[in-house]
This record gives structure tokens, sequence and C-alpha cells, in this order.
């Protein structure tokens, strides 16, 4: 189906251009709690090596087996090139096996995700092009009022085609990120005379962050955690979760055809955590939020939505690994909480098809929220955890909720607020 391209441009990464003075003033190191940053979805770099078990779809896909590691994402001039386009969709694709219950790369493609515990993971997702960033800007600011890279302030950057499951459900990569996390808002805190640390994250990575902190005990929290500053975070899934499962992600980038990733998109754990929750905290199961002639779908309805657009395997572990996560209220993360909600921004909230055909082009009908999360999501959590703070943004979009001048003199004034 034919998405029309406002829809795209919403889409995760825009492209974003940088820099001008803050009037915020630099702290002594030793005022400063230390932050852990983790980033949303396809922010930082992963790095990919093809063992001899690959089995290329054509010999160019196969050109670096046995090379060594290069640059999976965000590698922009290799994907300017058409011809890359299914290399990088296959490379990029998971496997969820339903014998293991969890979900793996392809085989024969091994993945790492470069520089943990430094924000230069995330600085800029393709560091050969400077000038397309999501994160730098936040980053400068940070350094502007004080806070250096491997002291004060560290990274967390994961492979986003991964996320975690609930009890009894197997999640390797996802598991060894939560703990590779954990160790370093530990170190974070040991490096700066035992502070607990504040940490701060962008979009997807505000979820994944709220499920180290509901898994550790009270006491960790309390000696670790200062703050957890989540801006612009899913609680509950986002409409566009299901528009991207029928049209692709191009990850922002204007030259790449959606439809060709839209297997490997599919593929990814994470697409299931982006379906919008049927929690009555957040779109409820009565608000049909994809319409056609004879069928209306409500977030009570995916997994029946997953096999009107053929994609019925999901449906097991939508309802076995997903919606015992965010089908209810969200469990408090037992720390305080500064919620930063971006609002006013045109969002996409209902999908309506002309007539019954889901590869139809439909039309949009837009909500309130930053352009990517619906404002229903990003409020989920509104009186239901304690010690929490709202504050609401207007009129900036998703990802220049950590980009806009105006925006970044709000999450620098909350995030200094903890110190
Ligand atoms: C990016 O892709 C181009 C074109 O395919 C290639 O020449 C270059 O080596 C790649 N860069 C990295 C860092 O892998
Ligand atoms: C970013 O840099 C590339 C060359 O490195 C240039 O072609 C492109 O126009 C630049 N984009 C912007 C928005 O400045
Ligand atoms: C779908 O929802 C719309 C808007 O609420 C409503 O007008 C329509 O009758 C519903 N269609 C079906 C088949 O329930
Ligand atoms: C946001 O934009 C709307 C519509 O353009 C405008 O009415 C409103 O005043 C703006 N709000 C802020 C805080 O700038």
């Amino acid at each position: 189906m034919a998405i029309p391209l406002p829809i795209l441009v919403q889409l995760l990464p825009l492209l974003l251009v940088a820099a001008a003075p803050c009037s915020l003033e630099a702290a002594a190191p030793h005022q400063l709690h230390p932050i852990v940053l983790v980033p949303g979805y396809a922010t930082n770099e992963l790095d990919v090596r093809l063992t001899e078990l690959y089995r290329p779809s054509s010999p160019r896909c196969g050109e670096r087996k046995g090379k060594g590691w290069f640059r999976l994402y965000l590698n922009y001039s290799a994907l300017q090139d058409p011809a890359n386009l299914p290399c990088f969709a296959e490379q990029m694709t998971s496997v969820y096996d339903t014998a293991s219950d969890d979900y793996f790369n392809v085989p024969g493609v091994e993945t790492r995700v470069p520089f943990f515990g430094s924000t230069q993971a995330f600085r800029y997702p393709d560091p050969d092009r400077k000038n397309f960033s999501y994160m730098n800007t936040l980053v400068e600011r940070l350094e502007k009022v004080g806070y250096r890279d491997g002291e004060t302030m560290f990274g967390a950057p994961y492979d986003f085609r991964y996320v975690v499951a609930p009890a009894g459900h197997p999640s390797r990569v996802g598991d060894a990120f939560l703990r590779a996390l954990k160790g370093l808002v530990e170190q974070a805190s040991r490096l700066n005379g035992g502070r607990p640390v504040t940490i701060v994250t962008h979009s997807a990575g505000g979820p994944l962050t709220h499920q180290l902190l509901i898994r550790q005990p009270p006491a960790w929290r309390q000696r670790f955690v200062r703050r957890f500053v989540p801006v612009a975070a899913p609680w509950g899934g986002i409409v566009l979760g299901m528009v991207t499962l029928v049209s692709g992600n191009n990850y922002g980038l204007p030259f790449v055809d959606a439809r060709a990733l839209l297997a490997a998109g599919r593929s990814q754990q994470t697409s299931l955590w982006l379906l919008p929750s049927p929690s009555p905290a957040v779109f409820g199961t009565a608000q049909p939020l994809v319409i056609t002639k004879s069928r209306n779908y409500s977030a009570g309805d995916v997994a029946d939505y997953l096999v009107a657009i053929g994609f019925g395997e999901a449906v097991g572990p939508y309802e076995s690994r997903v919606l015992p996560l965010f089908g209810g209220y969200l469990p408090p993360p037992g720390v305080p909480v500064t919620n930063i909600v971006g609002v006013g921004v045109g969002t996409t909230e209902r999908i309506v098809y002309p007539g019954d055909d889901l590869d139809a082009t439909p039309a949009t009908v837009a909500g309130d929220g930053d352009g990517v999360v619906n404002l229903a999501s990003a409020l989920a959590v509104e009186n239901k955890w304690k010690d929490y703070r709202l504050v609401k943004v207007s009129n900036v979009t998703h990802n220049d909720l950590v980009a806009d001048d105006q925006a970044l003199e709000i999450v620098i004034r909350e995030i200094q607020r903890a110190n």
C-alpha cells in the first residue's frame, strides 16, 4: 500500500541541523549528578559482520562476507544506491523462532553496537554525515552546562531491533542490554562519588529503561537512580505502529523506498512494541483506530488486524510477549520521574480506508501529540505514578524535542533540577 508522503515524513528520524548559544550556566563537575542517556529507535550505530553461514540473496549482498565488521546502520551513502537496499533489508532482518520463543539475527549475520558507555555511539547515526543527527545537539548542550563524556555523562546505545519480554519469555539480546545498562548506571554512580544517576531517554528508550527499573529491587533504585527523565516516550505504543506494518519504515530517509524495508521492519521484535495499547489508560478498546468499510479495528483488535494485513505469525508473540507488558497500567518505576511530552503537533490517530482493501491508500485523521507519539500514549502514566512531574512542550516534533533550541532549554532545565 502507498502511504501518503506526509506520514512518511512524520515517521522516525527527521533531518536535523543544529547549534545556537545556550543561556544556561555551566556547573562545576562536583555538583553534577551523572547522566546516562538512552536514545530512541534507530538512533545509534550498528555494526555487522557476515560469516560463512550467511546465504545472501544476491552476490552483491555477499560481497563483504568474511571481510570483518562494517557499519550497517547508518551508512547514508550506501542506502542512496537502491541496489544496496535489499542487502540492508536482509541484514537488518531478525527471525522469531517459535521453538525457543526468542528473536535472532539471520544466520551468518553477526551484529554489535559500537561505543557502549559513550555518547559517541549516537551523536550522529552516520559519522560520515555530520549534518544528519538526532542527538548531537542535546549532547553538546549537556557539555555546555558542564557534563563530560565518560566522566559525568554516559551513553547506552543498543541493538534497536530487539527489546525485552515478560518473565518466562527469553529475550537474549534485550536482556543483555538491560544488564549492560544496569552496569553502566552503577559505574556512572561509582565514578561520581556514589551520587545517584539521572537517566535521560528519548522515545522508545523510555519504555525500555522503564523495564530495567521495574525489574530492580527498591534498594537498587534508591541507591543508583536520582531521577528518570523520559522525553517523548510512547508508554502505550503509537497508531503509526499499525501503519508501518503495512507501509514499511524508511528511517526518515526520503530517498529510501519504505516498501523495500517492510519485511525487515515487520521481523523486528521492536515493531510489536510500537503497536497501540488497549489499556484503558491509553487507547482503550472502543476507539476505532483503523476504519474499513466492513470492519473497524481498535487497540483491542490488534491481533485481528495483524491477521488482516497478512502478518498472522505475529499474533502469538504479540499476545504472549507484548500484551502482558503494555496491555494494562504500567507499574510505577519506583524513582522520581519527569515525563517530558510533546503536544500541539498533528499526530496520526485514525487511519481510514475507502473500502476493505488494506493495500489501498488510506486517509488519516490527526489528533494531538508530537507528530509520532499520540498524546494518549505520552500521558498514559498520568495519575498512576508517584513522585511524578509532567512537562509539556508545545509545537515541537518528536525528534526536535531533543534538538530544537526552545525544547532543549526545557529539557536541560529539567535535567539540572536533579542537581
Ligand atoms: C558505506 O557504504 C559505502 C558505499 O557502499 C562504502 O564504500 C563504505 O565503505 C561504507 N562505509 C562504512 C563505514 O561501512
Ligand atoms: C549534508 O551534507 C551532504 C554532503 O556531505 C550534502 O550533499 C547535503 O546537501 C547536506 N545536507 C544538508 C541538509 O545540509
Ligand atoms: C467504524 O467507525 C466509524 C467511526 O466511529 C463509524 O462511523 C462506522 O460505523 C464504524 N464501522 C463499523 C463497520 O463498525
Ligand atoms: C502552538 O501552535 C498553535 C497553532 O499554531 C498556537 O495557537 C499556539 O499558541 C502555539 N503554542 C505555543 C506555546 O507556542
